[in-house]
């Protein structure tokens, strides 16, 4: 493609940034994917450590459950870890972590490695085996890495709980999960408030009774129940002899389970992704060293929350697996000030920032100043996730912060895909709003309801044509939903849940969600937990919720609310149902407003039309009535 031509508004990348990237010709690296996929991610896998070498790269037998690097043994652990401590980068700084008060932590990778080790060995210690699940709900702490890892190097199964969930998100996904071990922590700050994790979790360990053991990681000091024989403080067991600071790895099949991370789907409950040792690695591995052109002498911040799959993929394992210095910060974005990320970049010496829109648009609205008062110069690469970018924020996160000279990796992918899809690489030209292109050896497409591609600026159903490497392998338990979910609707091809369009030069433009799945700053929720939350209050006989437009936010929720018969509607009722889903599924899923209404429109076989109610709250004429009941 002649790059002068491009259409729109284009930004082309500075040459010093072309001249250091790994990936300086984008096209070449296509083209060979192109022509030998499974060539393609054997070069890269084989830059990484194998106990014994793959037989196959790529095994189609049982699609849709594709497997990758068949017959190969590795640990991700190790290869996060033991690989770089092996060499040089054994002193070199693995994770910096800053609290919301100011505090600073650092690991080498000699000193990540054997926290890891040590706390493997109690976990070891306390009965837990290869393929048991542990649940690990934190705030954003180093503990939060160091279990995940130590979960990955005894082939223990993780699944992080997001710490602004609550009660009822958390009671799920334990028992779904059957977790053995809980490992938390006393509290987590926020905006200079402490969270009560521990007390959340102990209400939801009522309703969930698989835990044998929970594992308590000191934070906030502040007092908190120890149940004798189940509670114990992380700091009290690292401290015992027992805590070694080595600890045998278990050597693990490519395709075993590396961590199972819940989110939501089309309808119902959440459903738990499963991901893999061996291509979750290699899908990791290579789409940050190429997109965010990891150096050694980088110092790269992924704003995310370890506890959604960008923290897993591009906190955790891609930067570790990189051997980069990951640096994560605690706290919110603007506490105490505006200033806060702004002055953590001047301080650190960040040079790649990789975060979400909405945190974008909420920082833009502080004003210039603030940024301005900061030295940004380290920054090379910006980064943007987990929703579509409006220009007007990518153009001041381009010129404001990235001083007209950081090309942003606007990257689109999910839960599922483990790994970026369609994103950019340093050296191509960037336009506002588009992830430009899938990553090389992955094809995408954009279909119409009967499975055709298409035209040029048509909207349509975006899908995934090929098998990737982190793709995930099945839903956790239920396999069935797997294959109904993602892989029924066109023989062949995986269904994002996306809308999307592509232009006249072949760059994707992602719309939003075309499911009952709901975006709020960026946040990945369901508009069936947040109804089934409402629902599960005695005053609520059936809700609906949707998501409308929100300047911050991306989509704020809305829900609609049918009272039981005999409940007198009160002014206080609103703020009660509002408070009562923030205590069962978290702050984040607390809805805007809350209006009482008599009836829900439904099909006839009574399912909800939330498309119908969000028409109306837009002032639009609602398509297709057909299916409506009377
Ligand atoms: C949306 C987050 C537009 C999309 C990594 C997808 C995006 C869902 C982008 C997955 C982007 C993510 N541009 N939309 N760059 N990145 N999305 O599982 O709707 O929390 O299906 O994974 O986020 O959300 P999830």
């Amino acid at each position: 493609m002649a790059e002068s031509k491009l259409t729109g508004d284009v930004f082309y990348p500075p040459e010093e940034i072309i001249r250091h990237a790994h990936a300086r010709d984008w096209g070449t690296m296509a083209a060979a994917a192109e022509k030998d996929l499974e060539g393609f991610w054997a070069k890269e896998a084989n830059e990484l450590h194998w106990f014994e070498h793959w037989e196959k790269v790529l095994d189609e037998s049982k699609k849709p459950f594709y497997q990758w690097f068949v017959g190969g043994k590795t640990n991700i652990a190790y290869n996060c870890l033991d690989r770089h401590t092996a060499t040089a980068r054994r002193n070199k700084l693995a994770l910096m972590w800053e609290g919301e008060k100011g505090e600073f932590r650092s690991f080498s990778y000699f000193a990540l490695r054997r926290e890891v080790c040590r706390f493997a060995n109690i976990l070891r210690s306390l009965g837990v085996q290869k393929g048991d699940r542990v649940t690990i709900y934190m705030g954003r702490i180093p503990e939060l890495p160091i279990a995940m890892l130590a979960c990955a190097r005894i082939g223990a199964i993780h699944s992080v709980v997001y710490g602004g969930f609550t009660v009822e998100a958390l009671a799920e996904r334990i028992d779904d999960s059957q977790s053995k071990v809980l490992i938390t922590c006393d509290g987590a700050y926020q905006r200079g408030k402490v969270v009560p994790l521990k007390q959340i979790a102990d209400e939801a360990l009522q309703r969930a009774a698989t835990v044998e053991s929970v594992l308590v990681v000191r934070r906030t000091g502040e007092p908190v129940n120890m149940e004798q024989g189940r509670d114990m403080w992380y700091h009290e067991l690292m401290a015992l002899p027992i805590a070694g600071n080595s600890c045998h790895i278990e050597t693990m099949d490519a395709e075993d389970p590396l961590f199972l991370l819940y989110t939501s789907g089309t309808t119902g409950k959440p459903k738990a992704i499963l991901h893999t040792h061996g291509g979750y690695m290699v899908g990791t591995y290579t789409t940050l060293k190429y997109v965010f052109d990891i150096h050694d002498a980088d110092r790269y911040w992924c704003a995310a929350d370890p506890g959604w799959i960008t923290g897993h993929s591009y906190i955790v394992y891609g930067p570790l697996l990189n051997g980069a210095t990951s640096f994560m910060y605690e706290g919110a974005p603007t506490y105490p000030y505006p200033n806060r990320w702004w002055s953590m970049i001047e301080k650190y010496g960040i040079n790649i920032l990789y975060t979400a829109p909405t945190a974008i648009r909420g920082l833009m609205r502080f004003g210039e100043a603030w940024p301005n008062r900061y030295d940004l110069s380290s920054l090379r690469l910006l980064g943007s996730v987990g929703e579509p970018i409006n220009p007007e924020a990518w153009k001041w996160y381009h010129r404001v912060i990235g001083k007209g000279k950081c090309p942003i990796m606007d990257t689109w992918w999910q839960t599922e895909t483990g790994m970026f899809m369609i994103t950019p690489f340093p050296s191509v030209p960037l336009k506002p709003g588009s992830g430009t292109r899938p990553f090389p050896g992955v094809k995408m497409d954009i279909y119409n309801e009967e499975g055709k591609p298409v035209g040029i600026d048509e909207e349509g159903f975006l899908v995934i044509t090929t098998p990737w490497p982190a793709m995930m392998r099945t839903i956790y338990k239920d396999p069935e939903r797997y294959v109904n979910q993602y892989w029924s609707k066109y023989p062949g091809a995986y269904l994002t849940g996306d809308s999307a369009k592509r232009d006249v030069d072949g760059y994707f433009w992602v719309i939003g969600r075309v499911d009952d799945v709901l975006k709020v700053s960026g946040y990945r929720l369901g508009t069936a937990e947040i109804e089934s939350a409402l629902v599960s209050h005695p005053a609520v006989a059936e809700a609906a919720a949707i998501g409308l437009p929100h300047e911050v936010k991306g989509n704020a929720i809305h829900a609609y609310v049918i009272l039981k018969t005999g409940i007198e509607k009160h002014d206080r009722l609103e703020e009660e149902l509002r408070n009562h889903v923030a205590h069962e599924m978290g702050p984040i899923a607390k809805p805007e407003t809350i209006q009482f209404v008599d009836s829900l429109p439904k099909t006839r076989s009574g399912k909800i039309m939330r498309r119908v109610l969000k028409a109306r709250a837009l002032g639009q004429e609602p398509k297709d009535l057909s299916t409506l009941e009377e």
